[in-house]
């Protein structure tokens, strides 16, 4: 695995862009991939957003093990930050969105009440590190394909509020942060899962932290997509993954092999998986 550093610089970019926008809002919606609640978070925004009211939502729930969704979602509620799991790309409990918004705010939106103010709006930005499906959830809570111009440094450019519901409303760019990938486990799941560049890691060592991890929790699903042995689960996983390479009549070009079961595993042909483990989160605290 490469090292790739989180260039100081950026980081600080990102966060000041962050933070400009923040105080224009009521609520942080924190997206992450529900396949790595917590390898895709973005270690500074607890930093960053302090006490803003916030929503975390595990999206891709489709692609994850629907048992450790709501475990997670257990987990994060356990520790104070409400969470709701997700399926943007199908549109499933998007809505979800609005609702928990307002059950968030329910105490803020009864002062406004009282003060007499009515039916001001919910403004909420989308905050992630790159492709966990900010934009598709924004395209899906305003019903409509908005092109999103990303954070570049430099380009400023007039804040859009975009009608997202009947009591919400969203800035039309999402803050981007950096995944933070120095521990290379954590490097590993991202690549994976496809939230960071191919070109940053080496295939192999990925697609043998995925034969270690399927072997593990899902050695039927490795054999049947794979047609493996008994006997081929003895294999370290090198031989395994040559075992594989082979049989896919890849001879023994390995880098394609793994390629190939890095895009199996993205793609969900090896099923619903998680790869960040509740357990081992809970066992830390
Ligand atoms: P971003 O703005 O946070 O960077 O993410 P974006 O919405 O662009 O989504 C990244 C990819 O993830 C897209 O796939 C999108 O369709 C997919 N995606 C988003 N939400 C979900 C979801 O809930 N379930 C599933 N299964 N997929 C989701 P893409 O355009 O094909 O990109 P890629 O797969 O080639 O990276």
């Amino acid at each position: 695995m490469a090292t790739i550093q989180w260039y100081p610089g950026h980081m600080a970019k990102a966060k000041k862009q962050v933070q400009e926008k923040l105080h224009l809002v009521d609520i942080v919606l924190e997206i992450v991939d529900a396949r790595l609640p917590l390898a895709s978070r973005n270690p500074i925004l607890d930093q960053i957003i302090q006490q803003k009211p916030r929503l975390m939502i595990l999206n891709k729930a489709d692609l994850a093990d629907p048992a450790l969704n709501a475990a997670w979602i257990n987990y994060f509620k356990q520790h104070g930050l409400p969470a709701i799991s997700i399926d943007s790309q199908h549109n499933h409990n998007v809505q979800q969105i609005e609702k928990q918004a307002q059950v968030i705010l329910a105490d803020k939106i009864a002062r406004q009440q009282a003060r007499g103010i009515k039916n001001k709006p919910i403004r909420a930005i989308c905050i992630g590190i790159p492709n966990v499906g900010k934009s598709t959830i924004l395209n899906r809570l305003v019903k409509r394909n908005v092109a999103i111009t990303g954070n570049h440094p430099g380009v400023t450019k007039k804040q859009q509020w975009l009608k997202a519901g009947k009591s919400l409303e969203l800035l039309d760019t999402p803050g981007i942060l950096w995944p933070k990938f120095e521990d290379p486990l954590v490097g590993k799941k991202l690549a994976l899962t496809g939230a960071i560049k191919d070109s940053l890691y080496h295939a192999d060592d990925v697609a043998l932290y995925a034969l270690a991890f399927f072997k593990q929790y899902f050695p039927e699903r490795l054999q049947k997509r794979y047609r493996l042995t008994e006997a081929d689960f003895e294999l370290t996983d090198p031989d395994l993954l040559l075992k594989i390479t082979a049989d896919l009549g890849l001879k023994d070009d390995y880098e394609r092999a793994s390629e190939r079961l890095i895009l199996d595993c993205r793609k969900g042909k090896l099923g619903r998986y998680t790869l960040d483990q509740v357990t081992e989160a809970a066992a830390n605290d």
